[in-house]
């Protein structure tokens, strides 16, 4: 099997992830509701994983950071959380369902909300969203990459204009932590939604969210928190303020072996490896006539991302093929990005989108460029 679905989720996950998760559902008590050693072992690796995400998104205090149980929870947390009736929102038509399903709900609560729009190449018109800041604008809330084309937001300049402005930045990292750099003091954001089971190489039912010092959030959920139990209202001090019920600490303790695998091989090691990997793939690919590149031309402002159709076939055709006849997996149609898909033409058509991760190899990377190859020249019209 070639696996290039890394942006649905990874499949090779880092070394000691396994291990880590066994080791847990063998030995853990219920963090923070007990003073007996399994209950305090879990605890700390709790902890420790709060620490080792703040060093990999350069959080000085871990207590900001809430786990949840993957990024869509996290993103409902924080725009459930931050809005009221009658604020507007910045959005833009990169987004997932799972931020665009939230703010469709705010809308019909009575919030307002924009989407800013991208070009052909999926690029976001940044201008637009400086000038459609108004009296009542709160907020800026917008992928660090898009899961279809993979094109990487200029963080650095949504962040003057929310600066600017005196806006709150909401930024889903869903697509872009552990594959590229992220500094929440140095680019300005005030809430941080990820997943750990994608590029963290973490188990799937893990995630979380950042939030600024000083920023309050309303829970989505509320209840046993492990401390102040006569209170009637849920504590609000983070990070049990938005951690309500026992925690997935057999999923955070593989995400702690997996932060602990990013953090010693480098951020910017896996960023220059997928690069590279990403700079052969389109090369090879851009050989074969009749395919159809989506996305920043320039792999650079892009994760390991390329979507792309053969000739005018549904791309659940190229994908079928790529599956039964090579062993390659891929995913097509829509990837729960309806607008995008709007703002690329390929609503009809979907996209066949090709997701690497560090582990990915040269060779497999070469024989998805051949494989290609031979579906173009039997698909060809
Ligand atoms: C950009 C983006 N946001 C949010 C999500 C939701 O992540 P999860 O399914 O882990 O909740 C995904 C996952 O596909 C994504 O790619």
């Amino acid at each position: 099997v070639i696996y290039l679905d890394n942006a649905a989720t990874s499949y090779q996950k880092a070394p000691g992830v396994e291990e880590a998760v066994l080791h847990a559902l063998k030995t853990s008590g219920n963090p923070g509701r007990g003073a007996h050693k399994s209950a305090l072992d879990a605890a700390r690796t709790v902890y420790e994983t709060r620490e080792k995400l703040a060093e990999l998104f350069h959080i000085s205090n871990p207590a900001r950071i809430a786990f949840t149980s993957n990024a869509t929870m996290a993103l409902n947390t924080a725009i459930n959380g931050i809005f009221f009736p009658g604020d507007h929102i910045l959005t833009t038509v990169c987004e997932h369902n799972s931020v665009l399903r939230p703010l469709y709900l705010l809308e019909e609560q009575g919030a307002e909300v924009t989407y800013v729009p991208a070009d052909r190449q999926g690029r976001i018109a940044y201008e637009e969203m400086a000038s459609a800041v108004k009296a009542n604008t709160r907020a800026i809330v917008i992928t660090h990459a898009s899961n279809l084309t993979g094109n990487l937001t200029d963080l650095k300049r949504v962040s003057q204009i929310a600066r600017k402005n005196g806006l709150l930045l909401l930024v889903d990292a869903s697509q872009s932590a552990g594959a590229f750099p992220i500094d929440v003091e140095e680019m300005g954001i005030d809430i941080l939604c990820f997943t750990g089971h994608k590029s963290l190489l973490g188990p799937q039912g893990t995630g979380g969210l950042y939030v600024r010092e000083g920023l309050p959030v309303r829970p989505l959920m509320v209840g046993g928190s492990g401390i102040h139990s006569y209170d009637r209202h849920h504590p609000t001090d983070m990070p049990e303020a938005l951690e309500a019920g026992t925690l997935n600490t057999h999923g955070i303790a593989g995400l702690h072996a997996a932060l602990s695998y990013i953090n010693e091989t480098g951020i910017d090691t896996i960023r220059r490896r997928e690069l590279a990997l990403m700079e052969q793939f389109q090369d090879g690919v851009r050989t074969i006539p009749g395919i159809h590149l989506y996305g920043d031309p320039d792999p650079s402002h892009r994760v390991g991302i390329l979507s792309l159709n053969v000739e005018d076939q549904d791309s659940a055709v190229v994908s079928d093929l790529l599956w039964e006849e090579f062993e390659i997996s891929t995913r097509p149609g829509a990837h729960c990005a309806p607008r995008m898909h709007e703002a690329l033409g390929t609503v009809r058509q979907g996209a066949v989108r090709f997701s690497i991760s560090h582990f990915t190899t040269e060779s497999e990377i070469a024989a998805a460029i051949e494989a290609l190859r031979e579906i173009q020249a039997y698909l060809q019209p």
